[in-house]
């Protein structure tokens, strides 16, 4: 591990706060806030779920964000060998490579279905570009919606470029081009959430929107909803596979790793709720339902892009955006396997992207039957907790609220109890009550909740 030290310096560092702030919100901000926040808002009625999503932000996905943060900073390597480097004296040392292992298998399996939504984005800009969808009632756009849902070619196609896309950036190994790329589009898309939701108030359902998303009714809160919450936490803030471990690891030290990663956390929730403003008042207003799955915001948005003036532009434009946000998110989900590979297995940069992207290509395809063909196949139906479940809801089921909330509690582990309490002090560098807060919360809070949570929805 000796010829490990001092490798931050070899590897580089950010230029600034704003290219870490940039790299992690291109990673935070995607499908996550844009596709999946709206849709399990509706279907766990609301108001009261959001409420537990922005309590599981606040209380254990911004503590886990700066336990990454400073991991990867105290670390100064790849996410495995900055564990195995803090560790050093720990003689559990190997049992955090589970960390990675954790990681990898969670980005394959993410990716592989991420890939097919982004392909949905990906159809839709020549949707909205042949102004198909001027003028459209919900019923016509909705049946565009279940026409693209029923053909396993097209959307196998349009997986294969959103892949594509992933695959090319992340085998050339580019950073400098997507901060850049990220600084002009994640503004783009959020004044493009801004005139979706102008428009969404003339719809004259403004007001019933509203109060669906922040007027908790607990009634119709669900056990299950709270363990949706916790793990979209995770996933709409990248962690619990330490993407943000191996981003802290180019963080100069002089920066504060408790800004930063509110910056962030704030960015991405300000974009779901604004992606959440935008889409309700369009449900109610057309009399949709709330509940309606994964299709919710392609049955929503292209309904105000056809009525809107200009819509068409918008909606080319808005999809677009939408691609972008997906596509850095996506190759963070990639990057990790990749650099495993190349470090575990040494195998080199080309030949683990094609790898990694063609299993994850591959995988997806299961996704994509589960649309049609396989949508009334629930390999684990018989488990009422997975009753009705298609491969596609497993995946996101299996992922989102087991694997990621796992990796994120072996991180507070790792931070509140493996590493010495001085050196985690001195990396956040916060006042002595904000510290005492943070430790509690990542030492005993955090584990806990997640674990109950757990052990409530097996039971
Ligand atoms: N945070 C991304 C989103 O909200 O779309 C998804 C994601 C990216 C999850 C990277 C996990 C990850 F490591
Ligand atoms: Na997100």
């Amino acid at each position: 591990s000796e010829a490990l030290e001092g490798s931050n310096a070899k590897r580089g560092l950010w230029s600034s706060r704003l290219a870490f702030v940039l790299a992690a919100t291109g990673s935070a901000v995607g499908l996550g806030n844009i596709w999946k926040f709206p849709y399990i808002t509706g279907e766990n009625g609301g108001g009261a779920f959001v409420l537990v999503y922005l309590l599981c932000i606040a209380a254990v996905g911004l503590p886990i964000m700066m336990a990454e943060v400073l991991i990867g900073r105290r670390g100064g390597h790849s996410p495995v060998n900055s564990l195995r480097l803090i560790a050093e004296r720990d003689r559990l040392k190997p049992a955090w490579r589970m960390v990675g292992a954790v990681g990898v298998l969670a980005g394959f399996l993410i990716l592989s279905f991420y890939s097919v939504i982004g392909g949905w984005a990906v159809s839709y800009v020549g949707t909205a570009a042949s102004g198909q969808l001027v003028g459209q009632s919900a019923e016509a756009i909705g049946a565009i919606f279940s026409g693209l849902l029923s053909d396993p070619l097209t959307l196998l196609m349009w997986h294969t470029v959103f892949m594509a896309l992933v695959m090319v950036v992340v085998a050339k190994g580019v950073r400098s081009g997507l901060e850049r790329a990220v600084s002009i589009l994640m503004p783009g898309l959020f004044i493009l959430l801004l005139i979706v939701v102008g428009y969404a108030m003339t719809t004259g359902e403004f007001g019933r929107a509203a109060s669906f998303l922040f007027q908790p009714d607990f009634s119709k809160l669900t056990t299950s909803g709270i363990l949706v919450a916790l793990g979209h936490a995770f996933f709409t803030l990248s962690l619990g596979m330490a993407v943000m471990m191996a981003y802290g690891s180019y963080l100069p030290k002089n920066i504060s790793i408790a800004k930063t990663s509110i910056v962030v956390s704030v960015i991405d929730t300000g974009v779901a709720l604004l992606a959440g403003l935008a889409i309700f008042p369009i449900v109610f207003a057309n009399g949709l339902e709330p509940g309606a799955g994964p299709g919710l915001i392609f049955q929503t948005l292209p309904l105000a892009f056809g009525q809107m003036p200009m819509g068409s532009l918008f909606g080319t434009l808005f999809f677009i955006l939408l691609i972008f946000a997906a596509w850095t998110s996506g190759i963070s989900l990639l990057e990790p396997i990749v650099e495993w590979l190349e470090e575990q297995k040494g195998m080199n940069r080309t030949v683990s992207t094609l790898g990694a992207g063609l299993v994850c290509w591959a995988l997806g395809i299961a996704s994509i039957l589960s649309l049609n063909l396989w949508s009334d196949f629930t390999p684990l139906g018989s488990i009422a907790m997975f009753e009705g479940k298609t491969v596609f809801d497993l995946l996101d089921f299996f992922t989102a609220n087991i694997l990621l909330p796992l990796g994120g509690l072996m991180v507070a582990v790792f931070a509140g109890w493996v590493m010495s309490r001085q050196a985690v002090e001195k990396e956040l560098a916060l006042s002595a009550p904000m510290f005492k807060l943070w430790y509690t919360t990542v030492r005993y809070f955090t584990p806990v909740a997640v674990a109950a949570v757990f052990i409530y929805n097996l039971l």
